[in-house]
């Protein structure tokens, strides 16, 4: 297959993270002989300064003519954020607009740790169970996140507001996608609300019901969001399978999910859109440790294994690249983050040679 990659490498570890992410699809391209050509283009915090603005039109317009985007993450130390404009800041002035611009409705956040790797977690093993396997999915593009907003002089100062909406078809496209994967997977569905509180939980609760009268095999419950970030503390294991998440719900448990894996670095995600999709890291752009060699790159690499696996559709491709990244934690490696946790007597490896190692398993049959 030949396809165009747009590569956004971000900010603060970003490029480092991103290197290792398309060295792994280079092997796959050299291994399966497809044909990746990679488009390079600024995103983020270093973009407004170097470019006047977090996505620039340039950036824009590689976007749009590429078919899937790898994104690293953005955003600097709080000084150097501090010197941009609220309105111009990545968060508001690239990463929303990125989600708005192909309408990324479906996020998918996988959190796996088999019980191998407990030692990662911060939970006890007996807590974290028989390993962890859970799809968490997100919608991306509606509720607070994009609602109407109001606030500084405009209210005297006086209150500030953010609208929470969502629409009918909004909600049944997420919840589709969520049914379709618990069906595929042959597992279990956890719908996430505040119904007791929200009229949009109600409202998607009830369009949730309504999308799962058409998947009858898929055994799906409800939870409170509240309950599911202390059940998830205490008893991951009983997510596995997918879990359904509205945006800033979703937000939340999902870097809560990080927490009991044990680190953010290793939360890859995939924003799925309708006619675009792109992939990028859970997490931050983590500037205190940036250049230093020490980042994990495993959420970069994941998030490249999703664009294979849910973007182009090149499943065995995908299989490879998360067989390689578990085998090297499994070998014994680990990324400096996880050096001295209770009970991993483990070698340290810098992201780079981290990366060098997922490729020389990908590429382990070969000579
Ligand atoms: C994430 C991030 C973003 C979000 C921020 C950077 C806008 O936290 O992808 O989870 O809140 O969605
Ligand atoms: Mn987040």
């Amino acid at each position: 297959m030949q396809t165009t990659i747009a590569v956004l490498e971000g900010d603060g570890i970003g490029p480092e993270i991103v290197r290792e992410a398309v060295k792994v699809l280079r092997a796959i391209e050299r291994k399966y002989q497809h044909t990746f050509v990679l488009e390079e283009a600024p995103f983020g915090a270093g973009a407004y300064f170097t470019e006047g603005a977090a996505f620039p039109a340039r950036t824009q317009a590689v976007c749009d003519a590429a078919e899937v985007i790898l994104k690293g993450p953005v955003g600097l130390a709080v000084d150097r954020m501090a010197a941009i404009p609220q309105a111009e800041r990545p968060e508001i002035a690239a990463i929303l607009p990125l989600r708005q611009r192909y309408d990324t409705f479906a996020n998918f956040r996988p959190v796996r740790l088999p019980a191998t790797l407990a030692a990662f977690s911060p939970l006890r093993p007996e807590v974290l169970g028989p390993g962890l396997d859970i799809l968490m999915i997100r919608e991306l593009v509606g509720g607070i996140y994009f609602g109407a907003k109001t606030e500084g002089p405009e209210t005297g100062m006086a209150f500030a507001r953010d609208d929470c909406t969502y629409t009918a078809p909004q909600v049944r496209r997420v919840a589709r996608v969520a049914f379709e994967e618990a069906a595929r997977r042959g597992s279990p569905l956890v719908n996430i609300h505040k119904a007791n509180v929200l009229a949009t939980s109600r409202f998607w609760n009830a369009l949730v019901e309504e999308v799962g009268r058409d998947f009858p095999e898929v055994s799906c419950r409800s939870m409170l969001v509240d309950n599911a970030a202390f059940q998830l503390v205490t008893n991951p294991s009983q997510f596995n399978g997918v879990m359904l998440l509205e945006n800033m719900q979703g937000d939340i448990l999902t870097d809560q999910a990080g927490g009991v894996v044990g680190s953010l670095g290793l939360m890859p995600s995939a924003c799925i859109g309708p006619d675009k999709s792109y992939v990028e890291p859970a997490h931050g752009s983590a500037p205190d440790i940036a250049g230093q060699d020490s980042a994990n790159p495993f959420s970069m690499i994941g998030s490249a294994a999703l664009l294979l696996e849910r973007c182009l559709g090149l499943a065995e491709e995908a299989r490879d690249v998360w067989e390689a990244l578990f085998a090297v934690f499994e070998a014994g490696y680990v990324t400096r983050e996880f050096v001295g946790r209770s009970g991993m007597g483990r070698q340290c490896l810098g992201t780079a040679a981290f990366g060098d190692r997922v490729v020389g398993r990908i590429l382990k049959d070969r000579n």
